[in-house]
């Protein structure tokens, strides 16, 4: 069996809660090693999941015996490990959101395409089958014409000292919360959108708290995103169409064993489907060791310029 050999740089959070388990369960990965900046971190992961404890990422990156590396660093540290990354001929699944600018992104891209690399955007939730089952009803014509889309993702504070405050680590909701909502207005009205308005919100630190945006594709259909890192808990899209109305209230965060129920409205019924639970860290990761295997890139490139270009619009449409 051909494996795919795999690195961690940093012991985040979200390794431990999802994605280390999710590359321990499938069998074509192998964990060779996690790095943090403390030796005490790294040993404390490699006690509960195995691999070699690496102080410093750098030595992470000089390992001969990894093919890619998963980084769930602040998005303002990822350009300079990307970079270092690529430099030594390592595939990367990233954290969202991948970069600071588009100009950035831009950059990462073209140096991973000159290496003939992976970099892909760690955005699992396109990945769970939620998602096909909301398309195929408006395949099916059950909502009509779609008129529009309707995102709200946003949570109440988290403790102060987390990088999401912290404007050089690339903190604040617009590139978290927000990014969410962006991905999956281009999931549901595809890759023309162009921000039309937007408003950020900030706090003393200048660091974007909330805010929202509107987004609209060339055929007239539109987005309408919300989001924030001070606000009750909302994680859903609904798309209206010309005859009904799809929703989904768990849009984002299902957790491996939780069932999404979908509901479609139409005149006079309401009914409630009951998907299939997914890990959909599970469901990434094979797409990133399929699109490394199958030599498959261009579309995680495309994928992840065009979110970057309507994150920059949607930040530089705030001015006017
Ligand atoms: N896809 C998803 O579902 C999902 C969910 C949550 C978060 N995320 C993304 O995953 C990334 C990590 O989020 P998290 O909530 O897991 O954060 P976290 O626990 O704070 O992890 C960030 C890691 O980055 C490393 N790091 C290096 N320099 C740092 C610095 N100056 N300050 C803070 N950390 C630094 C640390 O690793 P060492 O100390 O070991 O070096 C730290 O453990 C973010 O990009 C976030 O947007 C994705």
């Amino acid at each position: 069996m051909k494996k795919l050999k795999i690195g961690v740089l940093g012991c985040a959070n979200i390794a431990k809660r999802s994605v280390i388990p999710a590359i321990l369960s499938i069998p074509e990965f192998e964990l060779v090693a996690i790095a943090s900046r403390t030796l005490a971190k790294a040993n404390e992961f490699t006690a509960e999941f195995g691999g070699e404890a690496i102080e410093g990422y750098q030595k992470l990156m000089d390992r001969k015996d990894i093919d890619a590396i998963y980084m769930p660093l602040p998005t303002g540290l990822h350009e300079e490990w990307i970079m270092k990354a690529l430099v030594a001929n390592k595939h990367v699944l990233v954290e969202k959101s991948l970069a600071m600018s588009h100009v950035s992104a831009k950059k990462m891209v073209q140096n991973a395409k000159e290496k003939d690399l992976l970099i892909m955007e760690n955005f699992m939730f396109l990945y769970h089958g939620q998602h096909r089952f909301v398309k195929q009803l408006i395949e099916e014509g059950k909502i009509g014409e779609l008129r529009c889309f309707r995102s709200s993702f946003g949570f109440p504070p988290l403790a102060n000292d987390n990088f999401r405050y912290n404007k050089e680590l690339g903190g604040g909701a617009l590139l978290d919360a927000a990014a969410y909502t962006v991905r999956a207005s281009q999931l549901f009205l595809g890759n023309d959108l162009e921000v039309a308005a937007s408003t950020l919100n900030y706090n003393t630190n200048e660091v974007d708290i909330f805010g929202g945006a509107y987004l609209k594709s060339k055929t007239g259909v539109f987005s309408e995103v919300a989001f924030g890192f001070d606000n009750f808990y909302q994680c859903n899209y609904e798309l209206w169409g010309s005859k009904g109305k799809i929703t989904a209230q768990r849009a984002f965060t299902p957790t491996a064993h939780f069932k999404p129920t979908i509901t479609l409205e139409i005149q006079g019924e309401v009914f409630n489907y009951e998907v299939n639970a997914e890990n959909h860290f599970v469901n990434i990761l094979n797409e990133f060791k399929r699109c490394i295997f199958e030599n498959d890139r261009d579309k995680k490139y495309a994928e992840i310029l065009n979110q970057s270009r309507l994150l920059q619009e949607l930040k530089d449409k705030i001015n006017d």
